[in-house]
């Protein structure tokens, strides 16, 4: 990977224990970023800025470097910068805030981006993805909690599911059968000290590429959640791991409007019916009157079948949303899922909803998915291992 180092001084200590793990450094000293070239940002696969105040200046070298060379990762090393101010960066698409110029953090910052594949891997595709219902029953959840099991089959890839369909989600029975022993209120309580290494031992470790921040099991618990909070969650969970895939439930609580445009993506979970099409109208114009980004939102028609109450291109067209992907019903193998607390694509591999999950996976990651081996199969089939 090519690294480029721009610093406003110039550095006590390189890493250059990236030269020797076959990375190439480049360190160049800008007192400031007036002026700063963005294009310079072409040359390089990471480009770390570090020493720079955190101030709009320093969002704006972002937001350009993003711009002019979308292949190279941008990540600003900045020593305990608010929380506000990270998520205003991630929005101007820093893909990491590394938190001190030590040659340590400057290479574990690398490492990270070299396990989530910069943005190369897959082009530009989405990372943190928001799933959103358009009214309760529709398959957001089902529809989260298998995209997030497909992309995890990914080589190296992993994955954050949280569950945000607040006060009662449900992502976790799709998933698992044991009960989570630390759920979102939990994780939030720990707030000040959380890092990505705590967040990983409080998760819920469903399989190797998959953790779980379920939603709060009681009321009580619920009420405590603070959205400013949840917003710091989501940008170190995106900062830490692969993809988050998040259920963000019907969309419309503070917490969801909270954290909407830290998202790349928004799935918006349909089927095609009067109902759901009136919804979706409602709340796009909701988050468009909020000054939310509604561009980065697709529509998933959910249940296809093939007589819909309203034409797919019909219920598009209305949105002036383009359609993501379709699935149709797979009852037997949501129903094993459920009942089993395993995803679809373990209960039903073959079935064309598993396949579709398993092309947009692909596609997301850049990564062709593994598949189960006959062994894995057989040893469910015998309830071993
Ligand atoms: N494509 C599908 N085929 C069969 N059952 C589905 C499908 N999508 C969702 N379901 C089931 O429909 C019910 C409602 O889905 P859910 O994901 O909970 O909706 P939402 O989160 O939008 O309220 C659940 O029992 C779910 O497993
Ligand atoms: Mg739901």
């Amino acid at each position: 990977m090519k690294v480029l180092i721009i610093s406003s001084r110039p550095l006590e200590r390189q890493p250059s224990e990236l030269n020797t793990r076959g990375d190439t450094l480049l360190c160049q000293v800008l007192p400031d970023l007036v002026g700063f070239p963005v294009s310079t940002a072409r040359t390089a696969d990471a480009l770390l800025l570090v020493g720079f105040p955190a101030d709009a200046r320093l969002l704006e070298a972002v937001r350009g470097c993003v711009e002019a060379a979308p292949d190279c990762a941008v990540v600003p090393v900045l020593g305990n910068p608010p929380a506000d101010y990270v998520v205003q960066l991630m929005q101007a698409g820093a893909v990491d805030v590394a938190s001190s110029p030590f040659p340590q953090d400057m290479v574990a910052a690398v490492e990270r981006l070299r396990s989530r594949g910069t943005r190369n891997l897959a082009g530009s595709q989405p990372h943190s993805i928001a799933v959103i219902s358009a009214k309760g029953g529709d398959g957001a959840t089902c529809i989260a909690a298998n995209l997030a099991s497909a992309l995890a089959r990914c080589s190296g890839v992993r994955v954050m599911a949280i569950d945000l369909s607040l006060p009662f989600g449900d992502l976790d029975i799709h998933l698992t059968t044991e009960q989570s022993q630390n759920d979102l209120a939990d994780v939030l309580e720990q707030s000040e000290r959380l890092d990505a290494a705590l967040l990983d031992t409080l998760s819920h470790h469903v399989s190797d590429g998959v953790r779980l921040i379920s939603s709060p099991a009681t009321f009580e618990r619920f009420v405590g959640i603070q959205p400013a909070q949840v917003t710091q969650l989501v940008g170190l969970a995106t900062r830490s791991y692969n993809f988050v895939v998040a259920d963000l439930g019907n969309g419309t609580d503070p917490v969801s409007l909270g954290v909407f445009d830290l998202f790349e993506r928004v799935l918006l979970v349909t089927t095609l019916d009067v109902p759901s099409l009136r919804r979706s109208a409602k709340l796009l114009r909701l988050w468009r009157g909020m000054g939310r980004d509604c561009s980065r939102v697709r529509l998933v028609v959910n249940r296809v079948s093939s007589e819909p109450e309203v034409p797919l291109a019909q219920f598009a067209s209305t949105l002036g949303v383009e359609v993501a992907y379709q699935f149709e019903d797979e009852v037997h193998g949501v129903n094993e899922s459920l009942l089993e607390g395993r995803s679809v694509l373990e209960t039903a591999p073959s079935s064309d909803f598993s396949k579709t999950f398993q092309r947009w996976a692909a596609e997301l990651s850049g990564t062709p998915i593994r598949k189960d081996s006959a062994w894995t199969h057989l040893k469910h089939l015998l309830h071993v291992g």
